[in-house]
């Protein structure tokens, strides 16, 4: 800052842009050499990839912290560690914040958390998406138990929006310790390979206190939280990728849960039969199939944009689109332990689904599922209670819910996998579906037991009772006959009989008892 006061219009302009410069330049270029060589972009480089080129309205750009703490008194630059604004994407409103780790190394303070509440009010008030670039070091230790505090502010912020407007996290960096639960609450994680990490305590934390050894990438990088903690649902080779991940996201949603999701111009025709799909069920019903196959013969231009890839690979959940419709899809993977539900899957697709159902997008399911998985492992983990979150959330969601059993819809997972009776308002499914209490060699084992042990010749018993069991229960006719499933399709007509059915959801209306909020068995 200059030491004279500036008297023309000229130099308080000059001042202005001083200041400007001050604020982008705040932590020198040391500093951004050194963000860089990390193969991390700066936060305001972030901001620009993200955005419609030349979008972004920053705001607080002159915002100071206040700490009184003597040393932190001589560094007080202007933006202090978090670059927040407003922008496009798409041409469509979104208030984002980006955390700047060359900035005392990104942590939180009192002003930052003001900024990032800033725009996150401002979100919430307009109705459009906020998206949150983590790169920090989590409280800032200098601020004590005020940037604790502050963190209390952000988290309030992200559970009032929840629900209410799309938020994003893109975590390209450290983020660290309490940091990580404003992401936690959001209603997505990106993470990017190598270069973002994810933990409440770090490698040297947990040495000292459990005498465990591990780095940050096997601790808290981009692939254990895809694929072994759930907590993140996309990883992303670069930042360039994980900036157009974020924007193709963003696509498939409405701006808040008072609108729709915009619908996109498709050039495939919504009549369209797809030959191929009524060869994907193998003859064998223990032959596995991908069910992702199903859905890119299915949904526009064979686009399914997978949500959670790399976890629970025995459900797949994502986006996709119908006649330029959004909708979430959700099917069992027969390609991943018989697509089997499981404590994960259960809470990977309940999550999913609400999140569809929060934001008015329709879903569809695609059912291919030979019931719970058993055990020990499974029963002591809570398969009940996670199970339970699958059935709740299927039976809460009240956007159109259509589903299409391909194959097996056993036991207690065909209540589950979007029934009639949890309130799926279309039933489809195809001649090859098995709709039954259990598979035929389960069912005569236990019901035909004593038959077939008396008998001369068992084994041939057995196998005509099964014979006689599969002409009886699996198939999808007795379950039709009740009207369970409004009607069996040929694989082909899938995608006109959806689109149909969309089409004629698109005025659907269901309110449900006044209450406060339901109770999830979380
Ligand atoms: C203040 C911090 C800081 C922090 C980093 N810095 N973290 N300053 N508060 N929490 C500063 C460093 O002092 C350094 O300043 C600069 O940022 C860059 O940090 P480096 O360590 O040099 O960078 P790097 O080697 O890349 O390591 C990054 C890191 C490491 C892994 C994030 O800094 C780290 O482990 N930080 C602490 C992480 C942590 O445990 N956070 C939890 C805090 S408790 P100079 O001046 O040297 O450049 C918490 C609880 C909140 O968050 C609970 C809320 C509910």
């Amino acid at each position: 800052m200059r030491d004279t006061a500036p008297e023309t219009y000229a130099e308080k302009l000059a001042q202005l842009e001083e200041l400007r410069q001050n604020a982008v330049h705040n932590a020198g270029q040391t500093a951004v050499d050194k963000q860089h060589a990390k193969g991390k972009l700066t936060a305001r480089e972030r901001i620009e990839k993200l955005l419609d080129p030349g979008t972004f309205q920053e705001l607080d750009t002159f915002v100071r912290h206040r700490t009184t703490d003597f040393e932190m008194q001589k560094t007080r630059p202007y933006g202090d560690a978090v670059v927040t604004g407003h922008g496009t994407i798409d041409g469509r409103r979104v208030a984002v914040f980006s955390q700047d780790f060359t900035v005392f190394g990104g942590s939180l303070g009192e002003v930052m958390a003001e900024k990032m509440c800033k725009v996150m009010d401002l979100a919430e008030k307009i109705g459009c998406p906020v998206i949150g670039i983590n790169d920090s070091g989590g409280a800032r230790i200098q601020e004590g138990v005020v940037s604790l505090g502050a963190y209390g502010d952000v988290f309030l912020r992200n559970v009032k929006s929840s629900g209410v407007i799309p938020q994003i996290s893109l975590i390209m960096g450290p983020c660290a310790g309490g940091a990580v639960y404003s992401p936690a609450i959001t209603d997505f994680i990106f993470m990017v390979k190598e270069t973002s990490h994810m933990f409440i305590t770090g490698p040297e934390v947990i040495k000292t206190v459990t005498g465990e050894e591990v780095g940050f990438e096997d601790l808290g990088g981009a692939m254990s939280h895809n694929s072994k903690s759930g907590v993140a649902h996309f990883a992303s080779d670069d930042e360039d990728a994980c900036l157009e991940d974020a924007r193709y996201l963003l696509s498939f949603l409405p701006q808040n849960n008072m609108e729709t999701p915009p619908r996109m111009v498709s050039g495939d025709d919504p009549n369209r039969m797809d030959e191929e799909l009524d060869a994907v069920v193998p003859d064998n019903p223990n032959k596995p199939y991908d069910m992702r196959n199903v859905v890119r013969h299915v949904v526009d231009d064979g686009e399914f944009y997978e949500v959670h890839e790399h976890y629970a690979k025995n459900i797949v959940v994502g986006f996709a689109r119908l006649d330029g419709f959004s909708v979430g899809i959700i099917g069992n993977q027969p390609a991943a332990l018989a697509g089997v539900l499981d404590i994960d899957s259960s809470e990977k697709a309940a999550r999913f689904i609400r999140t569809c159902d929060a934001f008015n997008i329709p879903f569809v399911t695609f059912c291919d599922v030979p019931g719970f998985l058993p055990g020990t492992t499974q029963e002591w983990g809570g398969i009940i209670r996670h199970g339970a979150k699958l059935l709740y959330a299927y039976a809460e969601a009240t956007v159109p819910k259509i589903t299409v059993i391909t194959r097996k819809s056993y036991g207690g997972a065909y209540d589950v996998m979007g029934s009639k009776h949890l309130g799926a308002d279309f039933n489809f499914a195809w001649p090859t579906a098995e709709v039954a209490v259990m598979g035929a060699d389960g069912a005569v084992n236990i019901i035909y037991r004593k038959d077939i042990s008396s008998s001369p010749t068992p084994d041939q018993r057995r196998e005509a009772l099964v014979n006689d069991y599969k002409a009886h229960f699996a198939n999808p006719y007795i379950a039709a006959e009740r009207g369970y499933i409004d009607d069996v399709i040929i694989p082909h007509e899938t995608r006109p009989k959806l689109i149909s059915a969309l089409h004629t959801l698109e005025t659907k209306r269901q309110q449900g008892p006044r209450r406060k909020h339901g109770n999830i068995p979380l």
